[in-house]
């Protein structure tokens, strides 16, 4: 199926484009009122496993504000869940992981699933997606970092340090890398599988990157995404979220990933710098910018657009859009990129 708007693949594969691509992390979620009603009828993994649902929701905000690429509707927590431990969605909580992996007995309840058998219907929502998109804008498959995953899987919570997941990483570095790397061989096989089923291009989500020296986040971090990385980018262009980890920019880069996120404590010269000129950068709009007035939006992605210049960006939040925003300041954010003309 060819594409009708390629602006993101175009970008990755390292052309200079017409202008800039735009999408935002977490678009399809909560700021949403379209999605607040299927949240009142159906549990949160419920919308997941369920094609029908998981295909309405990446719909909305193509079909809402206009993005230049749809992101599945799924979690990374999806993976824990079926590497055997369970997971839930506490309304103003968060995700609980009831038993946590604390030690060697606890791991003994950790397996590498046939994601076909567990995860199959991720795979059948990208097939539905795929199909209504109708080749409008590319499809984005996704997956959370190693690192990421063990966060929860070991702290059972969020967590603003994730300190008991790092205790175990310190404490037993032996069963932390089984476990990382137990998380990896899954990993790897789901996004292989979302590609063959039609995902366009990954996205891997570290959102806990940044909570680790850059020596620990090599050792417990990006030497597990490299090995995802060296497999999927065979096939498709691999973008890395490592948010906070701006300090490894250049390795993230060396990995062959063609994209790279970025958050808003960065600015984006200095990201060039550190990342080199070749890989694409993705980011880094300041995602409670977006609870301003729509002028300063507007200006805030003029100096932003300006500052990364044309080619070798792809225009999005520096994390995800909070459930706060009104959805015409996140029209305006994408509006803003759309009508932008960078000087020649
Ligand atoms: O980007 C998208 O719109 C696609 C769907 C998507 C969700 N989660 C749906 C979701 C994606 C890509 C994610 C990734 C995700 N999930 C990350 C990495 C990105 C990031 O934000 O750092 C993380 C850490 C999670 C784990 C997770 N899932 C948390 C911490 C929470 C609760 C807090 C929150 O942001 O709501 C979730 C729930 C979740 N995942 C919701 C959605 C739409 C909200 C569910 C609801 O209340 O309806």
């Amino acid at each position: 199926m060819q594409l009708k708007n390629d602006l993101l693949l175009r970008t990755l594969n390292g052309e200079t484009t017409e202008r800039t691509p735009v999408w935002m992390m977490r678009q399809a979620g909560r700021y949403l009122p379209e999605y607040r009603v299927l949240r009142e009828k159906y549990g949160f993994f419920e919308r997941c496993q369920t094609p029908e649902l998981a295909c309405e929701i990446t719909l909305q905000p193509v079909d809402i504000v206009g993005v230049d690429a749809a992101i599945l509707f799924s979690d990374i927590l999806v993976v824990p869940q079926a590497m055997g431990l369970e997971v839930q969605l506490i309304e103003s909580k968060g995700p609980v992981l009831p038993d946590p992996i604390k030690n060697n007995n606890d791991l003994q309840r950790v397996r590498v699933p046939d994601v076909n058998e567990t995860l199959g219907y991720v795979f059948d929502a990208i097939k539905l997606i795929k199909q209504e998109l109708n080749g409008r804008v590319p499809l984005i498959g996704f997956a959370g970092a190693p690192w990421t995953i063990l966060c929860y899987m070991v702290q059972g919570k969020g967590s603003k340090t994730f300190d008991e997941a790092k205790a175990f990483c310190y404490t037993q570095p032996e069963l932390a890398h089984q476990l990382l790397q137990m998380i990896t061989d899954t990993t790897i096989a789901y996004l292989q599988q979302q590609v063959a089923a039609g995902a366009d291009t990954v996205q891997i989500f570290d959102s806990w990157g940044g909570l680790l020296s850059p020596a620990d986040f090599e050792e417990l971090s990006l030497q597990y995404i490299r090995q995802i990385v060296t497999v999927l980018k065979e096939k498709i262009p691999v973008i890395i979220f490592a948010k906070g980890a701006w300090h490894s920019l250049e390795n993230m880069a060396a990995t062959g990933a063609k994209g790279l996120g970025i958050d808003w404590c960065i600015q984006p010269e200095r990201a060039r710098q550190f990342a080199g000129k070749d890989v694409v950068l993705q980011g880094n709009f300041d995602p409670a910018k977006l609870l301003s007035p729509i002028p300063v939006i507007q200006k805030e992605v003029k100096q932003m657009l300006d500052a990364f210049g044309p080619g070798n960006h792809i225009a999005n939040l520096g994390h995800g859009i909070l459930p706060n925003v009104p959805v015409d300041h996140a029209r305006a954010f994408v509006d803003a990129v759309k009508n932008h003309k960078h000087h020649s």
